[in-house]
């Protein structure tokens, strides 16, 4: 058994999938259902009985260690977060509480129980931090990409409050010799992924006729994974990663925003073309700069692969493909999840 905490949001989601197609071993699924969590994405998973899913906040330290002791987890692999930038420069409050104050409550439900289990349990058992290459800050152009040595430095209250967790995770090894992980992954993107982030609003927007907004100048770049090339990573990590230790995480795929929005532009062209037979890219608006906006970010995914042997599946072109067809066959998703409270978010952050 192991508790998966934020696994209704776009990547837990994706990882438990993951998990229990190719596993036998059940689940204690801990998430809050903000506005970014959905049960929607679990749907398959209805009646089986290795999916419990529990509605909560990993800061609430009665019920994870309720939770802890009624299901006895070899691990824990903590993806609960506020994990979007825009929304963090909005309103940047929720992201302390959630990702410094949620994450420092639930290490230490889970230290109290990891002190109380026999030496084997002991020994065996995993704490794994799911944390972002922002926490790095940004790169120049020319600068080699970040690899775990890399000083801290972020830019943005999410950035911040991701670094203070990783802090955090690290001290709680260091200190009580809590058996942690942690690793820094890179932008995703793949199925049930909320139309707020970059890929699935292109596509949703494109398909909804209204315009695609590029911040600044559009050269921002970024180093794009496949969502189940993370989920494999992540697992390999909890398997064989050395206690203490953090691992960057990426695709090998650097691309400016305009660059990606063209692509998925040209894609949709091909797969779903306008009726009036013009390309989507007539729709691409440029717009006022995020503030503090990252201009690169660009991980070294080369100790993961020496010491661990991973490496990602998918290319951009093949993961990207994947994508747009996901969400050309599951529009009712989309349109379940944009509901009242996505378009008043809509409306105060692209309406200005
Ligand atoms: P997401 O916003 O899609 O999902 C977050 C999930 O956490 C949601 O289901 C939400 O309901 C839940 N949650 C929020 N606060 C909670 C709380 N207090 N208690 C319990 N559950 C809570 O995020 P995501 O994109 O799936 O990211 C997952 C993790 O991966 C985050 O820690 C994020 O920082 C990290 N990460 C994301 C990316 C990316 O590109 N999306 C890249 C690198 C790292
Ligand atoms: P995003 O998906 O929000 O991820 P992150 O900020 O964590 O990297 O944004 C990816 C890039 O796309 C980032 O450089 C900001 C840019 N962007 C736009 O140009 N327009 C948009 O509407 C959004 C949401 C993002």
């Amino acid at each position: 058994m192991i508790l998966v905490t934020g696994g209704a949001g776009f990547i837990g989601s994706n990882f438990v999938l993951d998990w229990l197609a190719r596993d036998s071993e059940a689940i204690v699924n801990l998430d809050l259902l903000t506005y970014a969590g959905n049960l929607h994405n679990l749907q398959a998973l209805e009646g089986d009985s290795r999916h419990i899913f529990v509605r909560g906040d990993i800061g609430d330290a009665d019920l994870v260690t309720r939770l802890l002791a009624q299901h006895q987890p070899r691990a824990v692999i903590n993806f609960a977060a506020e994990s979007h930038v825009d929304r963090s420069i909005h309103g940047p409050e929720e992201f302390i509480q959630t990702n410094i104050v949620g994450t420092f409550h639930l290490l230490e439900s889970v230290r109290a129980y990891w002190n109380a289990l026999p030496q084997a349990g002991q020994a065996d058992f995993r704490f794994l931090h799911v944390s972002t290459d922002e926490v790095y800050g940004s790169l120049n152009k020319d600068e080699p990409a970040f690899k775990e040595t890399h000083c801290y430095q972020p830019n943005s209250p999410y950035s911040a409050s991701k670094a203070a967790s990783d802090h955090l995770v690290r001290a709680y090894h260091h200190t009580y010799g809590l058996p942690v992980l942690t690793t820094n992954c890179s932008n995703n993107y793949g199925p049930y992924h909320f139309p707020e982030k970059l890929i699935p609003l292109v596509i949703h927007n494109a398909l909804a006729g209204k315009t695609l907004p590029i911040y600044g100048d559009g050269q921002q770049i970024r180093d794009w994974l496949y969502v189940a090339d993370h989920c494999s990573a992540i697992r390999r990590v909890l398997e064989s990663g050395r206690l203490g230790e953090t691992y960057n995480i990426g695709g090998w795929n650097e691309k400016a925003n305009l660059e990606v929005v063209n692509t998925l532009c040209a894609m949709l062209d091909e797969l779903q073309p306008r009726a009036d037979g013009k390309s989507y890219a007539e729709q691409i608006t440029f717009v006022k700069d995020r503030p503090g906006h990252d201009r690169r970010y660009a991980i070294d995914a080369g100790k993961i692969e020496k010491e661990l042997g991973w490496k990602p599946a998918e290319t951009f072109a093949t993961g990207i493909r994947k994508t747009v067809r996901w969400y050309l066959d599951n529009q009712q998703w989309a349109q379940d999840v944009t509901s009242g409270a996505y378009r008043d978010w809509v409306q105060r952050q692209y309406v200005a």
